[in-house]
């Protein structure tokens, strides 16, 4: 079974989580895009979705469901978006399709973040496999480039990419992140930075790895 059929079966085991009436945190990715093709299915079931991506927003509107903006609810029941990296503690990185800022809101206002994976996203440490995105205000990439060598990282200016909110993502080459919680709180301190890519503050609820064996399931 490839990477994206494994992608499918942790996006159709999501479904379970959604109930009726539901308006369901979306953020982005392939696995949510195959997620958004399930979703598709409830559409008359579900009052609609909160979107982490103006490109996961065109998806769920092309689903036929409405898509709702984050000012218009206090909570969601649940957040589905995938990851880069997990960990066993289901803390994060995040940000491989730049969306990682409208993502970390979105998943801040659920009750249930559901991590639809394939199994090559699980790590035992953040950092091994992925570079780890920062997303910075243009102004402020040259120093904060310099800040995140002073740290120990590499960064890449991940040239051409725009976010949604107009900045410029930095990827960080050579970080092992040992102390996600730590990491990601200094990281956010240093001036110029909007979110950094690591989710540990708040970490995944519930993971859904998709298998050649099927979906499983840990809580
Ligand atoms: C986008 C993300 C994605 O969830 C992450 O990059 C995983 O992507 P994919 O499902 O395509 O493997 O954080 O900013």
């Amino acid at each position: 079974m490839d990477q994206l059929e494994m992608k499918k079966v942790a996006a159709k085991a999501a479904l379970q989580f959604v109930k009726p009436d539901m308006i369901v945190g979306v953020g982005s990715g392939s696995t949510v895009n195959c997620f958004i093709e399930e979703l598709g299915s409830l559409r008359n079931q579900i009052k609609g979705a909160v979107a982490a991506s103006k490109a996961s927003e065109e998806l769920l509107r092309k689903q036929g469901i409405e898509v709702f903006s984050a000012n218009d609810v206090s909570s969601l029941d649940i957040y589905v978006d995938g990851a880069d990296e997990i960990n066993p503690q289901k803390m994060m990185i995040k940000g491989g399709g730049a969306a990682l800022t409208r993502e970390k809101i979105v998943a801040s206002l659920a009750k249930n973040f559901i991590c639809i994976v394939d199994s090559s996203k699980q790590v035992d440490v953040l950092g091994t496999t992925f570079p780890l995105p920062v997303e910075v205000i243009p102004m402020a990439r040259s120093q904060v480039a310099r800040k995140l060598v002073s740290l120990g990282g590499s960064p890449e200016w991940r040239e051409g990419v725009i976010t949604d909110n107009g900045n410029v993502i930095l990827d960080v080459h050579h970080f092992t992140i040992m102390n996600p919680v730590e990491m990601e709180k200094e990281l956010n301190n240093v001036a110029g930075v909007v979110t950094n890519g690591i989710f540990a503050l708040n970490a995944a609820n519930t993971l859904i790895v998709g298998t050649p064996e099927g979906a499983k399931i840990i809580s």
